[in-house]
């Protein structure tokens, strides 16, 4: 008989396995996507001093100190229990904020419960984030908290990469109330978040009635779950899902508008494989910028040590952009010129944004 865990364990490690190649599967250059029509206009004489800079970002009521955080992944394996580790490692010495991956499999098998402790036990004073998805219930996305301790949870919406598994939710209806649900009884800020297929304006419309106040829009470009969850499967065929959704670029563009009248705080991920898309995504009013896929790979590929160093010069660079960009501080980089063309102009042009 085939185990909870087991079913969860080879599921999770596959998404492991399958991400890191669709990563190396890029090769060495950097893959083209939408970030690349975002471009900062030059300005010669805009640099300012690197000791007037400041990283400082206000997320969920905390100070984070730099606008950079190592998104929702894994645990529920032996495996993707030692990825946490390694992911938790790099956090604590970088001192970025780091989300578990859905504690699903933790909810319906409390043994699998290390898998994701260790995102605590090796990071205790770090900013860490738990993970349910939209069917939790309060008292499941309660537990999950307190497993880790967690300072907030993400409550990850993915319709897409559902339909395409077999076993997948087929009803999405009771989602909407049942964030609104959690948004209201957890004692921790709740984040809302896609898994790389964006959200736009009317999701985060929506999350805003629903009392949520920060929404991670996580687009396409980057890890590509319709992608995952089709090589799983060599009898189906979702391939023509690769396109769906839209960049976090775009999203960015889409949602500033409705964010700034609801108060809902922007978080951007999905796609980001350089520094300067970090600050690209700062520009068009994200207030952190979150990577998973492309962190992973350097973890799976090079080891700790690397992924430590990757952050850590990140974190430098985005600061030196900063300097030449001549912005002080995060909310500074929105006042930048940002020139945006190819598909998210388009996109924008399309939604009648100017
Ligand atoms: C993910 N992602 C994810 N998100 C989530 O909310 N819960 C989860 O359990 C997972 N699991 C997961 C596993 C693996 C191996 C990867 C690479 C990613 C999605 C992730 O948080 C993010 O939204 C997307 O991967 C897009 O960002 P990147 O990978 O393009 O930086």
């Amino acid at each position: 008989m085939t185990t909870v865990s087991q079913v969860y364990g080879s599921r999770k490690d596959d998404h492991v396995r399958l991400a890191v190649e669709q990563h190396h599967q890029r090769g060495a250059g950097v893959e083209v996507n939408q970030f690349d029509d975002v471009r900062f206009v030059h300005d010669a004489l805009a640099g300012i001093a690197e000791s007037a800079v400041s990283l400082t970002t206000e997320v969920a009521g905390t100070d984070w100190a730099a606008p950079l955080y190592i998104n929702a992944m894994t645990g529920g394996s032996t495996r993707t229990g030692e990825v946490n580790r390694g992911l938790a490692i790099a956090a604590r010495q970088t001192g970025v904020p780091i989300a578990s991956g859905s504690m699903s499999a933790f909810l319906a098998d409390p043994d699998l419960a290390p898998t994701y402790r260790v995102l605590r036990d090796e990071n205790p004073d770090g900013f860490v984030v738990a993970n349910v998805n939209a069917n939790a219930t309060v008292d499941m996305a309660k537990r999950a908290v307190d497993l880790i301790a967690a300072d907030a949870l993400q409550i990850h919406i993915n319709t897409i990469q559902e339909i395409v598994m077999p076993e997948g939710d087929r009803d999405f209806s009771h989602w909407p109330s049942q964030i609104g649900k959690l948004a209201e009884a957890l004692d921790v800020p709740v984040i809302v978040k896609e898994v790389g297929f964006g959200m736009t304006r009317s999701a985060v419309r929506r999350l805003a009635d629903l009392g949520v106040t920060i929404a991670d829009v996580s687009g396409r470009g980057g890890t590509n779950f319709a992608t995952i969850e089709n090589a799983r499967r060599p009898h189906q065929d979702f391939a023509y899902l690769r396109d769906w959704g839209q960049s976090a670029p775009a999203c960015l563009i889409d949602d500033q508008a409705i964010a700034g009248q609801r108060g809902v705080t922007l978080l951007a991920s999905g796609g980001v494989r350089q520094p300067l898309d970090v600050v690209r995504a700062l520009a068009l009013g994200a207030r952190a910028v979150g990577v998973s896929g492309y962190f992973l790979s350097v973890l799976e590929g090079e080891g700790v040590d690397a992924l430590v160093s990757t952050i850590a010069d990140w974190i430098v660079q985005i600061r030196q952009l900063m300097v030449v960009l001549g912005a002080p501080t995060v909310p500074d980089l929105v006042k930048t010129d940002v020139l945006v063309s190819g598909q998210v102009a388009e996109f924008a042009r399309l939604r009648g944004i100017d």
